[in-house]
C-alpha cells in the first residue's frame, strides 16, 4: 500500500484532500491563521535561522522521516493518518465487536468533538509555554530538539483541526478557530487544562515537562487510538510515532543532568554542588515531585462518569486496551480506589467502568517509574548514594479524589499546617527556581554544553554532537 505523503499540495497530506474541494478550501483558509499564530506565539527567536529538522514523508514502517535544514516558518505542517486496518472492530464498551465508524454517529457528536478539542488544545499550548526557551538553550543540539518538538506539536494541532473540519461541520470549524484564540496563561482565554497554563521558564522544567507531561500525551493518544471513530484512531496512531522523540528528549535530558551532577560531585567529593554551576539532586527531586504531580492531574478524577460514558460508547479506551485481562466492557468487573479515611489509606471497591481514568493513570505511573529506574542506575554507576523517587500519587494534587488532602511524597496524610511547614522540602521554592534560572545561560557554540548538563551520547539522525543543528 502506498502510504507516502503528497508534498505538491499547499497542505501536505495523505488523506486525498484534493478530492474534497470544500474541505481543502476550509483548511487553506485556516492555514494563514495558523501561520500568524506560529509567528506570534511560537518560538520567540531563531525563526529566520535554518534548523536541522525531521519531516514526515511516509506513515509506513520504513523510513518515515526525512532530515534537512529548514527555517521554522517554512516547515511543512500537514495531515498524516496511519494506514487503515482492514475490518477493524470496536475493541471495548457496549458496542464491542461491531465495525468501527468512518463517520461520527449523531448521538456521540458532542462528546467526540469535546475529546478532540481537549486533546487539540494541549498541542499549541505547549508551544506557547516554551516560547522563550530558545533564548537560554544549553546547546545547539538541545535547541534543535526544542524546535523539533515545537513544530511537531504544531502538527498535532493540524491533526486535530483536520478532524474538526472534516467531520464536524460548522461547529468543528469554530472550534478550530478557538484553538488559536485560547492561549497558555491568558487570563481571559486560558488553555483548557491547568498544567498547560503554567510557564515553562527554564530548561530543567522543560526536560521534566517532556518526560512527564508529554508522556501524559502518550497515554491520552493511546487511549484515543482505541476509539471506534476510525479517523481519530488513525490520526492518534501517527501522532504517537512523533511523540516518542519528545519523551526521549526528557528521559535522556534528565539523564544528562544527573550525569553532569555526578561528575561534579565526584570531582569535588561533595554534594554541595550548586557553587559549581550544576543542579543538586535534592533540587532535581523537588522538580520531579512538581512535574509528576501536575501531570497526574491531567488524567482527571479517579472516579468519573464522563470517562465511563466515553468508554461504554467506544469513544476512548485505555492505553493498549488489548493488554487488559478483563472483558473490555467493565460493567461487571470490579476495581478499586485508595481513599484517605481518618488519616489512613483504605481501599474502596468500585465498578471498573467508573475508574477508567485511574486505570489509565496507573499504567502511566508504571511507565514513569521505568525511566526513574534508569536515572537511578546512572547514580549507581557513578557511585553516588542517592535515589530519585516518584512521590505518592496523592501528593500535591489539584484535581480529583486527593485535592483536599495534604499528603507527603512518602504518602503520609498530614494537616494543612504540618504540610505548610514541610512543603519547601518537597516542592521547588522561589530560591530553588531562582537558582535554576541563574544557570540558564545560552550556549550556542557548536558541540559546547552549558555547565549543568552533559553532552548526549549521540547526535541526531546520523550527525555528530558538534553538528550545526542550528545555523546561526
Ligand atoms: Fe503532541
Ligand atoms: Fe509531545
Amino acid at each position: 500500500m502506498n502510504t507516502s505523503i503528497d508534498y505538491s499540495e499547499k497542505i501536505p497530506n495523505n488523506v486525498d484532500l484534493v478530492s474534497d474541494r470544500r474541505l481543502q478550501r476550509a483548511l487553506e483558509s485556516w492555514q494563514p491563521r495558523f501561520a500568524s499564530w506560529w509567528s506570534e506565539m511560537g518560538p520567540a527567536s531563531f525563526q529566520d535561522k535554518e534548523i536541522y529538522l525531521r519531516t514526515a514523508i511516509d506513515v509506513g514502517q520504513q523510513g518515515w522521516a526525512h532530515f534537512s535544514h529548514v527555517k521554522l516558518p517554512d516547515y511543512r505542517w500537514g495531515i498524516f493518518l496511519s494506514e487503515p486496518e482492514t475490518d477493524r472492530r470496536i475493541g471495548f464498551g457496549e458496542l464491542k465487536g461491531q465495525p468501527v465508524w468512518q463517520e461520527v454517529p449523531g448521538e456521540f457528536r458532542t462528546e467526540l468533538r469535546r475529546l478532540i478539542v481537549v486533546q487539540g488544545d494541549t498541542e499549541p499550548a505547549s508551544v506557547e509555554q516554551q516560547r522563550y526557551l530558545s533564548q537560554t538553550a544549553p546547546s545547539l543540539y538541545d535547541l534543535r530538539n526544542l524546535f523539533q518538538i515545537n513544530v511537531e506539536e504544531g502538527r498535532h494541532l493540524w491533526a486535530m483541526v483536520y478532524l474538526l473540519h472534516a467531520y464536524f461541520g460548522r461547529d468543528g470549524r469554530d472550534e478550530a478557530d478557538a484553538l488559536l484564540e485560547r492561549n497558555s496563561g491568558d487570563p481571559d482565554h486560558p488553555r483548557i487544562l491547568g498544567a498547560f497554563n503554567e510557564k515553562t521558564s527554564d530548561w530543567l522544567s522543560y526536560l521534566l515537562f517532556t518526560y512527564f507531561t508529554d508522556r501524559d500525551g502518550k497515554y491520552q493518544l493511546g487511549a484515543l487510538k482505541e476509539s471506534a471513530f476510525d479517523p481519530l484512531s488513525r490520526t492518534c496512531e501517527f501522532m504517537l510515532k512523533e511523540e516518542a522523540h519528545h519523551m526521549f528528549v526528557g528521559a535522556s535530558g534528565i539523564g544528562r543532568v544527573i550525569q553532569r551532577t555526578c561528575d561534579v560531585m565526584n570531582e569535588h567529593n561533595t554534594d554541595d554542588v550548586r557553587k559549581y554551576g550544576v543542579i543538586d539532586l535534592e533540587t532535581l527531586q523537588k522538580y520531579v515531585n512538581f512535574h509528576f504531580s501536575v501531570s497526574l492531574d491531567l488524567f482527571g478524577s479517579e472516579t468519573s462518569t464522563n470517562a465511563a460514558n466515553y468508554y461504554s460508547a467506544g469513544l476512548k479506551g485505555r492505553f493498549a486496551e488489548d493488554s487488559y485481562q478483563d472483558d473490555h466492557v467493565l460493567i461487571e468487573e470490579e476495581d478499586f480506589i485508595i481513599e484517605a479515611k481518618d488519616g489512613l489509606w483504605s481501599k474502596t471497591p468500585k465498578p471498573a467502568i467508573t475508574v477508567v481514568n485511574q486505570q489509565l493513570r496507573r499504567s502511566y505511573i508504571d511507565d514513569c517509574a521505568k525511566g526513574v529506574r534508569r536515572w537511578n542506575r546512572i547514580l549507581d554507576q557513578n557511585g553516588v548514594d542517592f535515589q530519585l523517587k516518584l512521590p505518592h500519587e496523592a501528593f500535591h494534587r489539584q484535581v480529583g479524589l486527593y485535592q483536599e488532602e495534604f499528603v507527603t511524597p512518602e504518602g503520609t496524610i498530614t494537616s494543612q499546617d504540618e504540610w505548610n511547614d514541610v512543603a519547601s522540602n518537597f516542592l521547588p521554592t522561589d530560591s530553588d527556581r531562582d537558582f535554576v534560572l541563574s544557570l540558564m545561560q545560552p550556549v550556542y557554540e557548536q558541540g559546547q554544553m552549558a555547565s549543568w548538563i552533559s553532552p548526549p551520547t549521540t547526535g541526531i539522525h546520523t550527525q555528530g554532537i558538534d553538528y550545526d543543528y542550528v545555523r546561526l
